[in-house]
């Protein structure tokens, strides 16, 4: 089987053709990161007319640098939710009509199930079952994936998201959009001895996350190195806090896996979405694993942050399980995981 996916949720405009005998044929990115930059974060209708203006084109390349035609294709996925209302509809739009015009099947993806299912496209893909954890802008969850299609949330954040915290305190670090990767690479001069932020919730048991108070944390102790500073806050100062900062998310993560893994006896660990891009946490998972006895697995980078691959492949798994809908759709910018249930692949 032969699918497009096409990921169109927030900023990145994505596309991939996945095959189940050759695996992934082709994909191409458009980040809109340059469109949102001076507005310090991602706005809605930009974001969708952006797509609008993108998606075709994008897919137009990646059938000539794939070597691939239109008439090869057995399906079409596209990112159904959770997202931004508009940009969702310009791929499920564009996906269904493609599906139409070339009288094949199309199918809704949930975005965070393409995360999921990432590391599933690399040379030694993670066995089933496996606990994951997904680390995005919008999402920080821990999921017990028994197969394909069979999640069980175990924990998620109360409040922000592990890079939605990543991403305000690089703000007050006055760092640029996106500032999870600009906080990391701030962070690699900073002496983690200097500064220690807490560790949020991982004193009680539970599975649960909660970073609303680590940029209040950064906050605080910006302000107040701003008062020893003299009111210019110098860049030994903001890389030490941007130190203390990743440390604190990096093991608050780690314990929280820690615990997933013994609780749930299961050794093998996935990390994904566009924290798990992030080299700290990497090293320090690997290391815990390895103790447990267990592995991590991991997307490739370009596969951590949003991408139209791993729509592809998760496509794929729903279309070869028989899921298709109907012409009429719907996206749903809020979706609880949970609901989603597939019946096994015969
Ligand atoms: O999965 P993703 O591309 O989009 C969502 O579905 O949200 O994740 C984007 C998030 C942003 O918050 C970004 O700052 C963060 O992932 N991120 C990182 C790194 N690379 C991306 N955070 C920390 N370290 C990184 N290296
Ligand atoms: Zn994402």
């Amino acid at each position: 089987m032969r699918v497009l996916g096409i990921e169109t949720s927030c900023d990145e405009t994505g596309v991939a053709i996945y095959d189940t005998e050759k695996g992934l044929l082709a994909h191409a990115l458009h980040s809109q990161v340059e469109l949102h930059a001076s507005y310090g974060g991602v706005v809605p209708e930009l974001a969708s007319r952006d797509h609008v203006r993108k998606v075709l084109p994008l897919i137009r390349q990646l059938f000539h640098d794939g070597g691939v035609d239109a008439s090869s294709l057995d399906g079409v996925a596209y990112t159904a939710g959770p997202g931004l209302v508009g940009a969702l509809l310009v791929g499920a739009s564009v996906g269904r009509s493609l599906a139409w015009s070339w009288g094949v099947p199309a199918v809704g993806v949930h975005h965070m199930e393409g995360h999921l299912l990432a590391p599933m496209l690399e040379r030694e893909p993670p066995p089933f079952p496996f606990v994951a954890m997904l680390v995005s802008g919008g999402h920080t969850q821990l999921v017990e994936v028994a197969r394909f299609g069979h999640y069980q949330l175990l924990g998620e954040s109360l409040d922000d998201a592990a890079g939605e915290a990543f991403d305000k305190t690089a703000k007050l670090l006055g760092l640029p959009y996106p500032g999870g990767p600009e906080l990391a690479k701030l962070a690699e001069q900073g002496d983690s001895s200097r500064y220690r932020f807490p560790r949020p919730m991982t004193n009680r048991p539970g599975l649960d996350f909660s970073f609303s108070g680590l940029k209040t944390f950064a906050l605080n102790t910006l302000q107040e190195a701003g008062k020893q500073e003299g009111g210019v806050i110098s860049q030994q100062t903001r890389a030490d806090i941007a130190r203390a900062f990743e440390e604190a998310v990096v093991d608050t993560l780690l314990i929280k896996c820690r615990r997933a893994v013994r609780q749930t006896g299961i050794k093998t660990l996935v990390l994904a979405g566009g924290v798990s891009a992030n080299r700290r946490l990497r090293l320090r998972i690997d290391g815990m694993m390895s103790k447990e006895g267990g592995a991590a697995y991991y997307p490739r980078p370009e596969f951590c942050t949003d991408n139209g691959a791993m729509i592809a492949y998760a496509g794929c798994q729903r279309l070869l399980a028989g899921e298709a809908v109907a012409l009429r759709f719907s996206v749903q910018p809020r979706w609880p995981m949970e609901t989603l249930v597939l019946d096994d692949i015969t």
